[in-house]
């Protein structure tokens, strides 16, 4: 019997519970996997697929990957960056690679302050104590920009941290921006972008493996292309044909067929990389399309 931990099998490395985890699952099952996974399990079987999901805590994601325990995984750059620093300062080389930036799970390390504190730039953090669980991004932060502060590391919680006088500022991560409001702090200042990547194993892997993860690659940059993209059809006047092509958002060569008993007018289908518009839509119908259509599309393979 197949289990999981069959050595044949790709292990890549998710969040167990938190703002990523569903984005992650979400991903890999539009890549066509099927997995299965027990309630408080750790391991997402894959059914359809040698790939096994192991849900882990977000901060163990780039060790297992750097060690090999998992071939994959999908992290925050935030994540991924304060680790990085930290092997670094403890003598560490990172040997891992990041195989794709994805689109989702974005967000900002920035700094925040209390409301009510005065802020002139960046120079206001001179001499403060900054909260944080991000110590080797921040310091590098604060060292391109010439601070002198103290930093505070904290495990969590750094929100309530000028509440409890343990800080005057904090640096934390900021996605819909509640906590800081439920908190009354103020964003001042961006510290680090952030979204998710896909990060592999610095170790070989082996060739069947390699292969699905070659699959794997392609299927996530199928779905990352068609998630902004539209299939449109319409009719038009052949006279019309070069302003509408102009109108058509990203779309290379549209596909021209004639009507039958109109020898004067055409459809047109067009797959085009961006969304459309109802305003695109109206400029289309203004230059003389009519019967417009405009389908998602579910999957592509160039
Ligand atoms: C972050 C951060 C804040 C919250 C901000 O935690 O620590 O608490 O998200 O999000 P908001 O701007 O939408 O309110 P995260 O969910 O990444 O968990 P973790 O840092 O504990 O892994
Ligand atoms: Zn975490």
């Amino acid at each position: 019997m197949m289990s999981a931990a069959d050595p044949n099998r790709l292990k890549l490395a998710v969040q167990k519970s938190g703002r990523l985890t569903e984005h992650c699952t979400d991903l890999l099952v539009r890549c066509g996997l099927k997995f299965s996974r027990g309630k408080d399990q750790l391991v997402g079987f894959g059914e359809n697929m040698p790939l096994d999901l192991l849900f882990v805590r977000d901060d163990d994601i780039p060790d297992l990957v750097e060690e090999d325990v998992c071939d994959l995984g999908l992290v925050g750059l935030n994540v991924l960056e304060e680790k990085r620093l930290e092997w670094i300062a403890r003598g560490h080389e990172p040997k891992f690679t990041i195989l794709r930036p994805l689109d989702f799970g974005r967000c900002r390390l920035a700094i925040a302050i209390p409301e009510e504190m005065a802020w002139s730039g960046i120079a206001s953090l001179q001499g403060k104590r900054i909260a944080t669980t991000y110590p080797y991004v921040l310091d590098r932060f604060l060292k391109k920009h010439g601070i002198q502060a103290d930093i505070v590391t904290l495990s969590g919680a750094v929100e309530i941290a000028p509440r409890l006088g343990r800080a005057d500022a904090i640096c934390d991560l900021v996605s819909t921006g509640s906590t800081l409001l439920a908190n009354r702090l103020r964003e001042v200042e961006t510290v680090l972008e952030s979204q998710v990547v896909l990060i592999r194993t610095p170790v070989a892997i082996d060739p069947i493996k390699t292969e699905w993860v070659e699959r794997l690659l392609m299927r996530i940059d199928g779905v990352q292309q068609v998630r902004e993209s539209k299939y449109i059809m319409l009719h038009a006047p052949r006279s019309a044909l070069p302003a509408i092509r102009q109108l058509l958002p990203g779309s290379e060569s549209p596909t021209i067929i004639p009507l039958e008993g109109h020898p004067d007018r055409v459809a047109v289908h067009a797959v085009c990389r961006e969304n459309v518009f109802w305003e695109t839509l109206e400029s289309l119908k203004a230059a003389g399309a009519s019967a417009l259509l405009v389908l998602p599309v579910e999957k592509m393979l160039a």
